[in-house]
């Protein structure tokens, strides 16, 4: 495979505000394409920081938020994988349950039920969201399903709500997951 395509989903979680920084810009001048969908909400705080036209300038796709129409084509390749960085308590409990009721859970949800491209997962969450009583039916149903979850005390401790602004998102364990889910270099 010569020059791979990540199709990223960001949700509304911290962490996202640095995701062109940290993660999309390196994988780009690693040799990635990289086309990106928000969640609506995801796509409301990235909208009023710029950074929506930031991502477009520097993968060369629009950002998609909404769905196509049905005579429209879709704006995004073919992608080799796809990674919901960072995905919310919310997104990871409709992917568990097949709720595809935006662009973002769509592509996903796609995904996952016809097992391909392989799908990689960061729940940027913290120890209430991990404490709701169906949290590990979740995570169960989407290990099952072949879903790569970056989750787990040594990449990320589970801290009290509101209590960690500005932590630092696993950027590298992130990235082995989603290069490691593919047959690349
Ligand atoms: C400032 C702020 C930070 C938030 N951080 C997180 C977070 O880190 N993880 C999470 O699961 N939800 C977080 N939330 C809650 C989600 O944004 C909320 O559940 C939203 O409905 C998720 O929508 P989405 O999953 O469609 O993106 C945060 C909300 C706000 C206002």
């Amino acid at each position: 495979m010569s020059s791979p395509t990540l199709g990223l989903v960001c949700a509304a979680a911290g962490g996202i505000e640095q995701v062109r920084e940290r993660l999309i810009e390196p994988m780009l001048a690693d040799g990635w394409s990289i086309a990106v969908t928000l969640t609506p909400t995801a796509a409301t705080w990235l909208a009023a920081t710029d950074e929506i036209a930031k991502i477009e300038a520097a993968t060369g796709f629009p950002v998609r938020s909404t769905p196509r129409l049905p005579d429209e084509a879709s704006p995004h390749p073919t992608v080799d994988c796809y990674a919901a960085v960072p995905a919310t308590a919310n997104l990871v409990a409709k992917l568990a349950l097949g709720i595809a009721d935006n662009q973002a859970l769509t592509q996903l949800c796609e995904a996952i039920g016809g097992r391909r491209p392989p799908v990689i997962v960061f729940p940027r969450v913290n120890a209430a969201h991990a404490a709701q009583p169906a949290w590990d039916h979740h995570l169960d149903a989407l290990r099952s399903s072949g879903v790569g979850l970056v989750y787990g005390e040594q990449v990320w401790p589970l801290h009290s709500p509101r209590s960690a602004p500005g932590k630092e998102l696993p950027w590298a364990a992130i990235r082995e997951a989603i290069e490691s889910s593919i047959a690349w270099r």
